[in-house]
């Protein structure tokens, strides 16, 4: 292996890197070559189980990336996953396949990242999915499955639909009366893939209807194309750094790896080199390349390629919560209940004009404190920029603030939640030169009181729907956090002790290597090639410049189906 050569090298081979793998392998003369630091997990009964959310937790294909104690979040660390396999995370997530709001997307190019706007991703999204009509399948008449057809593709490598064993009881329908019974009601919608996420409805997962298999990005980008003689796959090989040609210009010839008999040696590539190693480890490698922050890389040595001090920087996550009630009803927990609400600042904040204001007046001090407290590497000037259009899409254009999830399972009703859009902003550094060392990732959970206070009214708002009818009836007493704990009425503060002390990470990480301008931060353009370098580019979860309100994966994949037109020369 040591002295092959191929035409481009994908360094991770998850979500984003099988795409892209699988659309340039599409050229039979163009050789492809993953690297990929986890195994197969074709059979992995914690992968392939569709009610086998967290069973991989922990285990050898769980990353399981440690953050630094959060300051602003009570001081305890925090666990990002991640999935170590062919697949990625998509071997590992909870299948939910939700994207984002329109103008969402939109905000991409209102920030200087010409080309990127949902009208232009919309067909990516199409082009990978296959949706599996519901009307088909007569297991799902009346279990309140609705869909556009408009805005989705039928013919696409994943497989995307709602499962055999979808509960169709009634649930759905009570809880959308219960949604409507609000003193301000969360409309039903039909399609929140349609860029209209707003509202309450029933989702559908990255999942195999027939099998009742989760649907990952192997399944679907990488085994039936598997016997192409243009692409290969190196397992349990890790990718260490990238190589570069001799010369004055940042050309990549290849990357430097570990394989799996421990053996270090360099694959070369004749074209180019493609990160997707994901949004905590695509910036690391960067830096362990010499791209990056001058004063980062020389602590530990590191020689500066190319002086792109953002690297790494902007780190963006949401915070997890839930709720929990008794149920007076027992639940079958073999059956499925996707049910989302998206509420937007309206609807969600009893306030939400005046907080509107306040928030804006507080934006400049927010970008200062971000600023600060990341040592000011992008300015506050830029960061403001970012808050004021996300201010925009929260207060002009609408976007859900929050996502609330219920699922009844025996005799409880429980609903996770998080705020959809926290203006926090982290980083994540490598912390030594040794490529295989834990990174210094620190999130920033909580540093704004409106990512607080986001988290807070979603709780309370919890607390309205369990208490409105006809879920009100349906439902018993608050298990958690329970009143003794957090008393009806509570104040922000008697809250603060159980959303500090109880979230988790949402592991929705982004925006690490940006796809912005350069002046105002970016480290990829808008070709997705990192700026300086003539052939390196990262086609994952970091280049997203702004969260989206829906789950990160549908936007991963939509991404990188556009990243293969554009290295193709089609776009
Ligand atoms: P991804 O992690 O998929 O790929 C990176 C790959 O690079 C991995 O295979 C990794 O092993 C490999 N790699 C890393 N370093 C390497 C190195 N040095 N050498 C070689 N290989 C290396 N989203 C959603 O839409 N719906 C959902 O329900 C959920 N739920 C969810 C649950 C959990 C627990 C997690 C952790 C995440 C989710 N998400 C989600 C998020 C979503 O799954 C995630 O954002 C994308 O899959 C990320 O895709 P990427 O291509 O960016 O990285």
């Amino acid at each position: 292996k040591s002295d092959s050569t191929y035409d481009y090298i994908v360094v991770g081979g998850g979500t984003s890197g099988l795409v892209v793998a699988n659309r340039l392998s599409e050229q039979k003369h163009t050789t492809v070559l993953v690297i990929e630091a986890g195994g197969s997990v074709y059979n992995n009964p914690n992968v392939t189980d569709t009610f086998g959310y967290g069973k991989a937790f922990g285990t050898d294909i769980d990353w399981a990336y440690k953050t630094t104690d959060q300051e602003y979040a009570g001081g305890s660390p925090q666990i990002v996953r991640a999935g170590k396999a062919l697949g990625g995370t998509s071997t590992i997530n909870g299948l939910v396949y939700l994207r984002a709001q329109a103008a969402q997307i939109d905000a991409w190019e209102a920030v200087g990242n010409k080309g990127w706007n949902w009208k232009t991703l919309l067909p990516y999204f199409k082009k990978g999915e296959q949706l599996q009509d519901p009307t088909k399948y007569p297991v799902l008449d009346g279990s309140g499955v609705t869909f556009d057809p408009a805005y989705h593709g039928f013919t696409g490598p994943l497989k995307v639909g709602w499962p055999s064993t979808q509960l169709n009881d009634g649930l759905a329908q009570k809880l959308n009366v219960t949604y409507q019974n609000l003193d301000v009601p969360v409309q039903f919608n039909n399609d929140p893939n349609s860029g209209d996420m707003v509202g309450y409805s029933l989702y559908p997962k990255t999942l195999d209807y027939e099998l009742n298999i989760r649907e990952d990005a192997a399944r679907a980008y990488y085994y039936p194309y598997q016997n192409r003689t243009n692409l290969h796959v190196w397992l349990n090989t890790h990718a260490n750094k990238i190589t570069w040609k001799d010369g004055h210009e940042a050309t990549a010839d290849g990357v430097e790896v570990t394989l799996s008999n421990g053996k270090t040696t360099v694959v070369k590539a004749a074209r180019e080199v493609i990160l997707a190693a994901g949004a905590l480890k695509s910036p690391v490698l960067l830096e362990l390349s010499g791209i990056g922050n001058p004063d980062v890389l020389s602590k530990y040595g590191i020689a500066t390629k190319i002086n792109l001090p953002t690297v790494g920087e902007n780190l963006q996550d949401q915070m997890n919560n839930g709720l929990q009630f008794e149920s007076k009803k027992s639940h079958d927990d073999n059956k499925s209940t996707d049910y989302v609400s998206y509420p937007s600042a309206a609807q969600l904040f009893p306030n939400s004009t005046a907080l509107g204001a306040d928030l804006l007046r507080k934006l400049p001090a927010y970008a200062a404190q971000v600023a600060s407290a990341n040592g000011n590497i992008t300015k506050a000037s830029d960061i403001y920029r970012f808050f004021k259009i996300q201010w925009d899409l929260i207060f002009k254009d609408g976007i859900p603030v929050a996502e609330i999830l219920l699922s009844p399972s025996g005799n409880t009703y429980s609903s996770e939640y998080w705020g959809s859009v926290p203006f926090s902003r982290g980083s994540v550094h490598l912390s030594s030169a040794d490529p295989t060392a834990a990174a210094i990732i620190d999130p920033k959970y909580f540093m704004l009181d409106f990512d607080f206070e986001a988290q807070v009214q979603a709780a309370r708002f919890i607390r309205k729907v369990f208490s409105t009818e006809p879920l009100g009836d349906m439902a018993g007493a608050e298990i958690v956090p329970g009143l003794s704990t957090v008393p009806a009425g509570a104040d922000d503060e008697d809250w603060a002790d159980f959303i500090k002390g109880k979230y988790r990470s949402n592991f929705h990480p982004i925006t690490t290597a940006a796809m912005l301008p350069k002046e105002i931060g970016g480290v990829v353009d808008t070709s997705l090639k990192v700026y300086g370098t003539s052939n390196v580019r990262v086609v994952d979860a970091s280049v997203m410049p702004f969260q989206v309100c829906g789950h990160l994966q549908s936007t991963v994949y939509a991404v990188a189906e556009r990243a293969a037109d554009i290295i193709k020369g089609r776009l």
